[in-house]
C-alpha cells in the first residue's frame, strides 16, 4: 500500500516541505530514493531496532522510500519518525484518519525514544502554512515549536506513544504556548549596568552605540573592565520586537541552540567568539550551511574580544554582513542567506603588553610596536566602527561607590527607547533603515543638517586630527544619536563635541611618547 507522510527539511532558517511515499511490494530490497544523505540511510537501523521495541519491524519485502522533491538535498535524522509512521502504515500496521493532516518531525534512537531535532519552529512554520492541522514531534522540540499560532503541537518521548496517538488510544493535550510576558521583560538579572561601578563615561558612550546602533570599539588594560561593560549592552537595547524575537529563535533553532523549555527567545542574544574561532564557526557554513556566529548574534550584539588577535582574514570577512546585515553562503546545492544584523562590539589593549595609557602601570612598549599592533584592525574593520573609546580602570574610590546612586539598565534602557523612537519617526519612508547609523551619505545631509558653527566645528576637528571624509560621516551619525537622546531636533555644537570624544584611534598620536 502506497502512504504519503509529511515532513520538512531546513533550508537556511526556513523549512522546505518533504513528503516521504512509502510502498511495500514483493521483493527484498529496501530503497531509499530522493538524494538522501548519509544520516538518512543510516536511519534504517535505527527505524528497525525502534520498531522491534514495540513488537513490529521493517518488513523483509521491497520497502520503496521516495522523499520528494527529489532535487533539494535532504538532511539529517529528522525524517525517522515520519519513516517509521510510513512504513507502519504502508505495511497496514498502522490505521488513523491523522495521518492526511499531520506533520511529522524527529530522531529516533535505537529504543524507540524521540531525539531533539534541529530546525523545529520552522517546520512548524512550514506545516502551518501547508494547512496541516498539527506536527507530531520530540518533546524536547515542543515548546519552541508552540510559538507557531493556528496548528496544534504535540510533543512526544516515545514512537510508541505516538502510534497510541495516532489510533486515538491515548488523549493528549497540545503544548500551549506560553509567553510569560516575556517581550516587556527582557533582561536578565545577572547583566545588569548596577553592577558597573564609576565608569561613567564609557556607560555613556555604549548608552549612544545602543541607542543609534552604533559598532564600538573599547580600548583599554586588562581588567579595566571591557568584558563587563560589553555584556551589558543588549541589556539597555530596546526590547526586541516579535518579528526580531521570531527570526532570533528560527535561528538558533536551525542552529540547534534552543534551551530546553524556550519558547521564544525574547532577550537580545550576545555572542562572544573565541578569536581562534574557526571561520565556518563565525561566518556560518557546512555542506548543509549552518548559521555562525554572526547570525547566532542577530538582532543582539557580537563581541569580539581582543580584536587584534582575530586573524586578517576573518576579520576581512566581517565587512560584507557588517555592510549587508545577511550572510550569503554559496554551495553546489545553491545558495543560502542568513540574517547577520548585530551590534559589533569590539575590545582590546591598548597597546602589546596592555599598559599604554594605564594610570600606573609602566608600558613595556615603544613607539613602533604600539602603531603595529594598530595596525592590525586599521582598515578593513576600524572603518565600519562608529565610535572608539579608551576604557581606564574604575578609580579605587569609585569602587565604594554605594548601590543607589548607580543607574540600572532598565533606566537607561528607557532613554535608548525614547531616543529610537525619535528614529523610527524619521525613517518611516526609508525602507530598511530604522537606526542612525544605518544612514548613508545621501540620509545624513538630509537628516543631520549642520549650522554653520557646527560645520566649522567639526571640520576644524577632523583636520586636526587628519580624518577621513568617512569619518566626517560617522561623527554626524553619532551626533544625531547623542541629539535624539535629549529629544532635540537640531544637532548644536555640544553634540559635536561629544562624538569626537569617541573617536580616540583617529588621533595620529596614538603611540606617541
Ligand atoms: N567598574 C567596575 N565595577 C565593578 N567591577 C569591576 C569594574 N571594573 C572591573 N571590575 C571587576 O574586574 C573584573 C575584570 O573586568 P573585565 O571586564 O574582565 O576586564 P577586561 O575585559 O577589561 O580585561 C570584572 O569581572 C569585575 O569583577
Ligand atoms: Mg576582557
Ligand atoms: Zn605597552
Amino acid at each position: 500500500m502506497l502512504v504519503k507522510i509529511l515532513s520538512a527539511t531546513i533550508y537556511g532558517i526556513d523549512a522546505l516541505l518533504v513528503t516521504v511515499e512509502v510502498n511495500i511490494l514483493n521483493g527484498a530490497k529496501f530503497i531509499i530514493v530522493g538524494l538522501p544523505d548519509t544520516a538518512v540511510r543510516e536511519s534504517q537501523q535505527r527505524i528497525d531496532s525502534s520498531l522491534r521495541m514495540i513488537g513490529e519491524r521493517i518488513p523483509g519485502k521491497r520497502v520503496i522510500i521516495n522523499m520528494a522533491p527529489a532535487d533539494i538535498k535532504k538532511e539529517g535524522a529528522l525524517f525517522d519518525l515520519p519513516l517509521a509512521i510510513g512504513i507502519l502504515a504502508a505495511n497496514e500496521k498502522l490505521e488513523s484518519n491523522m495521518l492526511n493532516s499531520t506533520m511529522f518531525i524527529g530522531e529516533l534512537s535505537l529504543d524507540g525514544t524521540l531525539q531533539a531535532i534541529k530546525g523545529a519552529l520552522p517546520a512548524t512554520i512550514a506545516a502551518k502554512e501547508a494547512g496541516m492541522e498539527r506536527i507530531v514531534l520530540p518533546v524536547e522540540n515542543a515548546a519552541e515549536a508552540s510559538v507557531v499560532q493556528g496548528i496544534k503541537v504535540y510533543g512526544f518521548r516515545k514512537l510508541e506513544e505516538v502510534i497510541l496517538f495516532l489510533r486515538h488510544q491515548i488523549e493528549i493535550e497540545p503544548t500551549p504556548f506560553h509567553n510569560n510576558g516575556m517581550m516587556a521583560n527582557t533582561n536578565s538579572r545577572d547583566s545588569d549596568f548596577a553592577d558597573v561601578r564609576g565608569q561613567e563615561q564609557a556607560k555613556r558612550a555604549l548608552e549612544i552605540a545602543a541607542c543609534g546602533s552604533h559598532n564600538i570599539l573599547l580600548i583599554g588594560s586588562p581588567g579595566a573592565g571591557k568584558t563587563m561593560l560589553s555584556k551589558r549592552l543588549p541589556s539597555i537595547m530596546p526590547p526586541m520586537t516579535e518579528e526580531e524575537a521570531l527570526e532570533v529563535t528560527k535561528i538558533h533553532s536551525v542552529a540547534g541552540y534552543m534551551e530546553n523549555g524556550i519558547g521564544l527567545i525574547t532577550q537580545r542574544p550576545f555572542r562572544s567568539p573565541h578569536h581562534s574561532a574557526s571561520e565556518s564557526s563565525l561566518i556560518g557554513g557546512g555542506s548543509i550551511p549552518k548559521p555562525g556566529e554572526i547570525s547566532l548574534a542577530c538582532n543582539g550584539c557580537l563581541y569580539l574580544d581582543e580584536l587584534p588577535e582575530f586573524r586578517r582574514h576573518t576579520l576581512e570577512l566581517l565587512r560584507q554582513p557588517l555592510e549587508d546585515r545577511e550572510i550569503c553562503i554559496t554551495r553546489v546545492h545553491g545558495a543560502v542567506k542568513f540574517p547577520a544584523n548585530f551590534l559589533l562590539v569590539a575590545s582590546m589593549n591598548p597597546c602589546p603588553c596592555g599598559y599604554y595609557t594605564h594610570p600606573t602601570h609602566e608600558c613595556s612598549c615603544n613607539e613602533w610596536t604600539i602603531k603595529k599592533y594598530l595596525a592590525k584592525i586599521s582598515g578593513p574593520l576600524l572603518d565600519r566602527i562608529d565610535m572608539h573609546i579608551a576604557v581606564a580602570p574604575v578609580e579605587i574610590d569609585k569602587m565604594a561607590q554605594s548601590d543607589e546612586i548607580i543607574e540600572n539598565s532598565a533606566t537607561i534602557r528607557e532613554r535608548v527607547i525614547k531616543g529610537r523612537e525619535i528614529q523610527t519617526y524619521r525613517f518611516r519612508n526609508d525602507k530598511g533603515i530604522f537606526c542612525n547609523a544605518q544612514m548613508d551619505s545621501a540620509m545624513i545631509r538630509r537628516y543631520c543638517k549642520l549650522t554653520p558653527e557646527c560645520s566649522n566645528l567639526l571640520t576644524r576637528a577632523v583636520e586636526r586630527i587628519g580624518a577621513s571624509a568617512r569619518t566626517y560621516d560617522r561623527i554626524i551619525k553619532v551626533a544625531r544619536t547623542i541629539a535624539d537622546l535629549k529629544g532635540n531636533e537640531k544637532i548644536a555644537p555640544a553634540e559635536i563635541a561629544e562624538a569626537l570624544q569617541y573617536r580616540c584611534l583617529d588621533r595620529n598620536n596614538w603611540g606617541d611618547r
